[in-house]
C-alpha cells in the first residue's frame, strides 16, 4: 500500500518577468483566466484531488495570496445585505477549511527546484503533490486526480505528461517512455529542453508532480542548472536512478498560462465553456469580423 498524498505544495515565488508589467506588483497566480485568479485552479484540482494540506511558497507582493484564501468579512456581509447569496455561496465554496493552508517563504527566487526545497519542513517526511499554478488544464476529472489513481497502483513518484509537437520538445523537460499504458507508465529518463533530435519522446513534463520526500536531500545540494537557477528537473534526474518514476498521460489539455498566448487562450477556451456567459462571448467574437489565419 503506498502512503496517502495528504500534502500539495504550491511555489508561487516566481518573478513572472513574461508578464511585466502586469506582475510588478501583482503575482503573477493572481492573473484570472476568465474570474478566477490561477492559483484559485490550481487549489480546486488539489483539493478535489483529496489533499488536505496546502503549502504555498511565496515571495514578496504575494501577501494578496494569503489574503485570497482569508475570509473577507467586510465583503461578505456587504454580499448578504444586498443579497447577492449566489456569489457568496460561490465565495466560500472556494475557501479551503481553517487550517488547511500553510505558507513560507522563497526569500529569493532561485528556481524552481528551490522553491520546493523551501516547504521541506512544512511537507516533512511524507509524499506529497507539486503543483504549478501558472499550468491550468482544461481536464475531467482533474489531472492531479488521474496521477492519484495510478498513484494508489504504483506508488513511488508519478509525473503528469502531455503530447508536444516534435519540434517544439526543446522548450521542455521531456520523459523517455517505458513500459505500460497511458493510464501508468514507466519512466525511463527525463531530458530538460532537448534538441528535437535527442528527444526521447514527445511527452512533456506539464507541471503535475507526485514526489517522494526523499527530493528534498537531493535539491538541498543541488547547485544552479540551465538559466543559472536551481532546477527540479536536475533532482529528479538523480532520484530516478534509485526510485522509481510514473508517467500519466492524462485525458486532458494544459494551457501554460505564465506565457501570454497560452494565458490568452486559455482565456478564450474556459470563457467559450462557462455556461454563464458562453453565448454571449460567442455572439461578441462573431460580431468583430474576426478573419483569423496564421498569416498576417
Ligand atoms: P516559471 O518558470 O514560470 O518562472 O515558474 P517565473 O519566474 O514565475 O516566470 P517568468 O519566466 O519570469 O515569466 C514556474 C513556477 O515556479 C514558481 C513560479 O512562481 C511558477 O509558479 N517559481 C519559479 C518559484 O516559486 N520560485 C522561483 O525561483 C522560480
Amino acid at each position: 500500500m503506498s502512503t496517502r498524498v495528504r500534502t500539495a505544495v504550491f511555489p508561487v515565488a516566481g518573478l513572472g518577468t513574461r508578464f511585466l508589467p502586469a506582475t510588478k506588483a501583482m503575482p503573477k497566480e493572481m492573473l484570472t483566466v476568465v474570474d478566477r485568479p490561477l492559483i484559485q485552479y490550481a487549489v480546486d484540482e488539489a483539493r478535489e484531488a483529496g489533499i488536505e494540506h496546502l503549502v504555498f511558497v511565496t515571495g514578496r507582493n504575494k501577501s494578496v495570496i494569503e489574503d485570497h484564501f482569508d475570509r473577507q468579512y467586510e465583503l461578505e456581509s456587504t454580499l448578504e445585505f444586498r443579497g447577492k447569496t449566489d456569489a457568496l455561496r460561490e465565495l466560500r465554496k472556494d475557501l479551503p477549511s481553517a487550517g488547511q493552508t500553510s505558507f513560507t517563504r522563497q526569500q529569493e527566487p532561485l528556481g524552481l527546484g528551490h522553491a520546493v526545497w523551501c516547504a521541506r519542513e512544512l511537507v516533512g517526511n511524507q509524499p506529497f503533490a507539486l503543483l504549478l499554478p501558472d499550468m491550468v488544464f482544461k481536464a475531467k476529472p482533474g489531472v492531479l486526480k488521474q496521477m492519484m489513481q495510478a498513484y494508489e497502483e504504483t506508488g513511488g513518484n508519478v509525473i503528469g505528461v502531455e503530447e508536444v509537437n516534435p519540434e517544439d520538445v526543446s522548450s521542455y523537460g521531456i520523459v523517455a517512455r517505458g513500459e505500460g499504458p497511458d493510464s501508468g507508465f514507466e519512466i525511463t529518463g527525463m531530458v530538460e529542453k532537448p534538441k528535437p533530435a535527442d528527444a526521447p519522446s514527445n511527452l512533456f513534463i506539464s507541471g503535475r508532480y507526485i514526489l517522494q520526500p526523499e527530493i528534498f536531500n537531493l535539491l538541498s545540494e543541488q547547485t544552479k542548472g540551465a538559466g543559472g537557477e536551481i532546477q527540479l528537473t536536475d533532482a529528479m534526474q538523480i532520484l530516478i536512478r534509485t526510485q522509481k518514476f510514473t508517467g500519466v498521460k492524462y485525458d486532458g489539455q494544459v494551457f501554460d498560462c505564465g506565457s501570454k498566448i497560452g494565458f490568452l487562450t486559455a482565456n478564450v477556451v474556459f470563457a467559450l465553456d462557462r455556461p454563464d456567459i458562453s453565448k454571449d462571448f460567442r455572439r461578441a467574437l462573431a460580431g468583430l469580423d474576426l478573419s483569423i489565419s496564421d498569416e498576417r
